[in-house]
């Protein structure tokens, strides 16, 4: 046991090492034994692997331990590693020796068995660990960087929005309040105000950061705090955007195919569907797919806001994520640009993801005039002295603009064929849900 093994890996790298001694650093998954011969199944974040373990190579103390430690107890094995076809990974680790980092104190409350939703929750804190939730957290850490590295490659310039804001962007009744040195702020529901200011200086920004909205609905879609990505562009227009949003979408979905198709059909995610998501996508304005949801009977009258069990209906006729656009002025945010042949609408569109998944994607373009943006924002009741800064972004060489946000959340359930964004985000916070 004293003596140290020649190379310390990890069970993803551990093929390189066949037939050669390694020391592995991990936590106990599972254990069985058998008389002399014990079998610890070991996770180390990067993999599982089977660790035989036989009495008569560690000795009767050690294997007396080991056979008594609780789940999730701390080990660091040394043992050679051998090529085993039965094997999950192909390798299983012959242990020669084996220290216990820390036992674990309790029976690990997260068992192999099947538990109930609030309880995995309460218990997110070690519900990660298992191998689903950490296939979903790698998934959710690619496509966040296939966002950044998709944007930079397109020339975009990542900017940072606050998050302690004095006023609304997206509607005053999703806000967060907080209390800032006796003045009311409030937690910030898009970055996208603050990117029209960064693209006067940048042209092509984004920004990428936590966002919140005191959202009452409690639906498999929403989250209190998400993730959204906003890239924005001076001199965007509309249908640049539209092509700008599928190029993106397109480029995440390949790469997770790529780097984690995989880990995809381990979650049983069919990943077919996932490969017919290549531009162009398809578009409908908001008037034909309100006449598209009468066809199939669903109760709404032009004017009305989607509903999830609209989106669903509408993203079922097409296997690619698909534009809503021109949606009615009065049921969009202040800041959207009429369409100059029906100023009833806007030239704002909603990206619906298929089988589901609902609006991935909120974007337009945004109205640059200044007389028309400062009509909207007393429209919209909001206090224009709040907005002066943005209303000066029209008054020193304004430009026509657009910019989108995607939640990232909402794209992992998508991607990943999840039923609820509970499970898309280390530590979700619902509207009844603040803990772990
Ligand atoms: O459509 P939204 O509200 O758009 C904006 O906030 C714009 N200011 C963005 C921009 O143009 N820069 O939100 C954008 C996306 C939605 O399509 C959805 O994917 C996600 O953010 N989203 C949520 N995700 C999880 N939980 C919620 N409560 C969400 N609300 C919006
Ligand atoms: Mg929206």
């Amino acid at each position: 046991m004293s003596e140290e093994a020649l190379f310390e890996t990890t069970i993803s790298n551990i093929g390189t090492y066949e037939n050669q001694k390694v020391t592995l650093k991990g936590w106990l998954y599972n254990k069985r034994s058998s008389g002399k011969i014990m079998f610890l199944i070991l996770r180390d974040g990067t993999g599982i692997v089977q660790c035989v373990v036989s009495q008569k190579d560690v000795g009767q103390d050690l294997f007396a331990r080991l056979d008594k430690l609780n789940q999730e107890s701390s080990l660091v094995i040394q043992g050679i590693v051998r090529k085993d076809a039965r094997a999950p990974g192909g390798y299983e680790v012959g242990v020669t020796g084996c220290t216990i980092v820390s036992e674990a104190f309790d029976d690990y409350p997260i068992t192999l068995k099947e538990h109930g939703v609030e309880f995995l929750l309460d218990h997110r804190h070690l519900w990660i660990r298992t191998p689903r939730q950490k296939n979903i957290l790698l998934i959710r850490a690619e496509i966040i960087k296939a966002c950044r590295d998709f944007l930079d490659g397109e020339g975009f310039v990542n900017v940072d929005a606050p998050i302690m804001t004095p006023s609304a962007c997206e509607g005053t009744t999703t806000l967060f309040p907080v209390e800032y040195f006796g003045e009311q702020a409030y937690l910030s529901q898009s970055g996208q105000l603050y990117n029209e200011a960064a693209i006067m200086a940048l042209r092509k920004v984004y920004c990428f950061g936590p966002t919140f909205r005191a959202e009452k609905s409690k639906t498999r879609r929403h989250l209190t705090e998400f993730w959204m990505v906003e890239p924005e562009a001076a001199f965007m227009t509309f249908e640049e955007m539209l092509r700008l949003e599928e190029r993106m979408v397109s480029y995440i979905v390949e790469r997770v195919l790529t780097r984690y198709g995989h880990l995809l059909e381990e979650l049983g995610r069919d990943t077919q569907k996932l490969e017919q998501v290549k531009p162009p996508f398809p578009r409908l304005t908001y008037t034909e797919a309100v006449e598209l949801l009468n066809q199939k009977g669903l109760d709404i009258t032009w004017g009305d806001d989607f509903g999830a069990p609209h989106e669903t209906a509408i993203a079922s006729e097409f296997a690619k994520p698909v534009f809503v656009t021109h949606f009615p002025t009065k049921i969009k945010a202040f800041y959207m640009q009429p369409d100059p042949d029906n100023p009833d609408t806007v030239l704002g569109a909603d990206l619906l993801a298929p089988e589901g998944y609902g609006e991935i994607i909120g974007g337009g373009q945004r109205i640059h005039d200044y007389h028309l943006l400062l009509e909207r924002i007393r429209q919209h009741n909001l206090p224009v002295e709040d907005y002066q800064w943005y209303l000066d972004l029209r008054r020193f060489g304004s430009v026509p603009h657009s910019g989108f946000g995607m939640g990232i959340e909402r794209v992992v359930a998508w991607i990943c064929g999840l039923e609820h964004v509970r499970e898309t985000i280390p530590f979700p916070r619902l509207i009844n849900r603040l803990r772990p």
